[in-house]
């Protein structure tokens, strides 16, 4: 079987239509028979194949917002050349927009400022690449599908349901694809969970637990202090965050979605809970710098961690990293925790039902040491729990645990490729979508991707009104 029919016989990817579930009383899939004697599920190919795309002639792109996600595209581009090209870049920080066009020998015309510039010349690329922050995503968008480019269109699609649906529209009037980069999707650890339950490994899925820790630290520099601090600007926590989590659920339960409930709330990072005599800023004495887990100047200077955002150009000096805390725009991270203009909460739950009747329990946890997902799939003949880079399935009628754990990373071509080899997976998939004009490459369509939106502003809803959404 050709890997496009295996993942197309797995659902990972869609099949034209949305995935549909079995009608009530179809018959099961049969149970995957492993081998008893393997304690391995490594060597079945589950989701491993090249990075390098299959493609009968190069692509050409425009990267729109060169900061982090636009570097992890155009890095893409560096890996296969013969397959993918940079052909103009916008941003509106010159620094950004210079760095990535020297070093795709970008001409001096294709390099834009403000995103709308890209648009006032005639289209001279197949393709752009949308990674600019939430609330410039679906203007650019929509101009681009206009104008006839295919998208890589950075989560979460856009800041309402309404503005979501257009783009599914205008996508389909001007017969565009946009891939949304739901790029968990595309990871080898998810692709082969969702092989296992799609091939019946755990009997019937009946409930699915998903917990997604995101990191005191990296909550507070990115949902407390940073870009996602304010839910109007940008988008809901549960979109802005979770999105990813809300398609995987969709995904490995592949029924839609009937009802969600929804709690949660900013305990923490109030100004009333901040400790007696903090300042304003880390940076300003605070008596509290050096017990404080959240202090801005441990966090950068001395663990430096998410330094990404202080354009260093590769000087991770700390005393160079504590110059940039000091100064505008960068100073804005130096913020104590509990003197932001935050408004996301920092623990978030969803309970789920699914027209199957399946369940799920969606959990967001600020307060965690570590990121990634955590998972366990309950079904009627087995059981998996996975971390996000290994899981172990149990068979009931064995009991034998069989493990998962592919080392994504150590894979030559694999390496660099964030979010568990996703982030390169699907930008591969992407660009054989846009060679071959063929939406049905694609693991995450527009329609698919917009129907786990959909979902998570039904959540902030109930989240905020304390009603049950039917869908
Ligand atoms: N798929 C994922 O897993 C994932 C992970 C992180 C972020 N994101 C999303 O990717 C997007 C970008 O996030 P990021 O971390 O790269 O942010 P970033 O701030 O590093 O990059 C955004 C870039 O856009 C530029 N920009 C701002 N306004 C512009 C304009 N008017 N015209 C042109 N450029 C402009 C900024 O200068 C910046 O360089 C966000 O929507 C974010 O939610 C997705």
């Amino acid at each position: 079987m050709i890997r496009r029919d295996f993942l197309k016989s797995i659902g990972a990817i869609s099949a034209g239509a949305a995935i549909g579930m079995p009608a009530a009383g179809a018959i099961l899939p049969s149970p995957l028979v492993l081998p008893d004697d393997a304690d391995s599920l490594n060597d079945l190919d589950m989701g491993m194949r090249s990075l390098r795309p299959r493609v009968d002639r190069q692509i050409s792109v425009v990267i729109i917002g060169a900061g982090n996600r636009g570097n992890t595209y155009a890095r893409f581009a560096q890996k296969f050349p013969d397959e993918v090209k940079i052909v103009g870049v916008s941003d509106i920080l010159e620094h950004r927009r210079t760095r990535m066009s020297d070093a795709h020998g970008v001409p001096e015309e294709h390099r834009f400022g403000d995103w709308s510039e890209v648009f006032k010349v005639p289209k001279f690329a197949d393709a752009v690449v949308i990674s600019t922050p939430d609330d410039l995503h679906f203007a650019p968008c929509m101009k681009a599908l206009a104008m006839g480019y295919d998208v890589l269109l950075e989560k979460p699609v856009a800041q309402t349901e309404k503005e979501c649906k257009a783009i599914r529209e205008q996508a389909k009037k001007y017969d565009r694809i946009v891939a949304v980069c739901h790029v968990l999707r595309y990871a080898p650890y998810f692709i082969a969970l969702k092989h296992l339950v799609k091939t019946g490994a755990v009997g019937e899925l009946v409930s699915i637990q998903h917990m997604e820790p995101i990191q005191f630290a990296h909550m507070a520099h990115s949902y407390v202090r940073g870009n996602w601090r304010d839910s109007k600007q940008t988008t809901p926590i549960i979109l802005a965050k979770s999105c990813h989590d809300l398609d995987i659920i969709r995904w490995l339960i592949d029924s839609p979605c009937k009802s969600i409930v929804a709690d949660g709330s900013l305990h923490l990072f109030r100004p009333e809970n901040a400790p007696e005599g903090a300042p304003l800023k880390c940076t300003d004495g605070c008596p509290h710098e050096q017990n404080c887990p959240y202090s801005a100047i441990d966090i950068y200077t001395r663990k430096k961690w998410h330094i990404g955002v202080f354009d260093l150009n590769g000087n991770r000096d700390p005393d160079f990293i504590m110059q940039r805390l000091l100064t505008p725009p960068y100073d804005s991270y130096a913020r104590c925790v509990y003197h932001c203009d935050n408004d996301q909460p920092d623990h978030y739950v969803a309970e789920m039902v699914f027209e199957g009747g399946q369940t799920a329990a969606f959990s967001m946890e600020a307060f965690a040491p570590q990121g990634g997902r955590r998972t366990r799939i309950m079904g009627t003949a087995g059981y998996i729990e996975g971390d996000g880079a290994k899981f172990t399935l149990w068979d009931f009628r064995t009991l034998k645990p069989k493990v998962w754990n592919r080392k994504v990373n150590e894979i030559p071509e694999y390496k660099g490729s964030g979010h568990g080899g996703g982030d390169h997976a699907l930008v591969r998939d992407w660009i054989e979508a846009v060679a071959a004009h063929d939406n049905n490459l694609l693991s995450s369509n527009i329609d698919v991707s917009i129907e786990s939106h959909v979902m998570g502003f039904a959540a902030e809803r109930s989240r905020k009104t304390g009603r049950k959404e039917k869908m």
